[in-house]
């Protein structure tokens, strides 16, 4: 079992000193791809089971709503990001640190049309009878101060690998086209300037809400729509 202090960790990263333990730096890379391998796979089952709820739902004897999901975006979380949030939590880096306090490892943003199809897609999600809601946080119906708006869901589904079953953390962020067309833009901006300014967070809370406001109104002429077809 390695465990390191993030001290340690931090001398890899900036290459610092100049005797840095070669094991040391094997054994902490190591350990970080072995990781990877089982959260990337934990991705591919977790997009499927999206994949096949989203084309059942596309199908006409079901709602016969196409394109439920815009986007299905998947990432793993880059080893720095894993090492600071380590810091934040005043952990070292270890294998049951990094599992059992490390919930967004694996996650997935679905880039969903409309409101209500996030909520069926959780809702069909949850009954699958081997995942786990372990968290959902509802930014939709309790926007973020920011003007940030999305439900997050960290679920567990065990995934079948070589020699073992294992229990396998991953976040969903579902939002809309429209919440995500918010939240990339405000992402980019807040990263050229990380400073606090009040006035620029007003303004950025208000478009969330005009955009809000415009995906009502498509929201509305969908149903229109919907109601004319059937
Ligand atoms: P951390 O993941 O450690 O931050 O804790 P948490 O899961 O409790 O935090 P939260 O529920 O706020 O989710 C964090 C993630 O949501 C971030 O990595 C972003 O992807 C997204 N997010 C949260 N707030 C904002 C925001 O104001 N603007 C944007 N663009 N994204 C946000
Ligand atoms: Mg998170």
């Amino acid at each position: 079992m390695i465990e390191y202090s993030i001290t340690q960790l931090m001398d890899i990263l900036n290459k610092e000193s100049s005797e840095t333990n070669h094991v040391m730096e094997v054994e902490v890379i190591e350990l970080y791809q072995e990781l990877d391998t089982y959260y990337r796979s934990a991705l591919d089952k977790v997009e499927t089971k999206l994949l096949i709820i989203d084309r059942e739902l596309s199908s006409n004897s079901h709602v016969g709503r196409k394109n439920s999901i815009h986007q299905v975006q998947k990432r793993i979380k880059r080893f720095k990001s894993i090492v600071s949030k380590l810091n934040s939590k005043r952990l070292n880096y270890s294998k049951e640190n990094i599992i059992n306090n490390i919930q967004d490892f694996a996650g997935l943003r679905v880039i969903c049309s409309y409101t209500d199809d996030i909520y069926i897609l959780i809702d069909s999600l949850s009954r699958h009878p081997d995942v786990t809601i372990l968290k959902l946080k509802n930014y939709i119906e309790n926007p973020k101060e920011s003007g940030y708006r999305s439900v997050h869901v960290v679920i567990e589904i065990p995934v079948y690998f070589l020699e073992e079953t294992k229990k396998m953390k991953v976040e969903i962020q579902f939002r809309t086209i429209a919440m995500d067309f918010w939240a990339s833009l405000e992402h980019s901006l807040r990263y050229k300037n990380n400073k606090e300014n009040p006035e620029l967070s007003e303004k950025l809370q208000a478009i969330s809400d005009e955009i809000n406001q415009l995906e009502t109104q498509m929201f509305s002429i969908r149903n229109e729509i919907e109601n004319l077809d059937s």
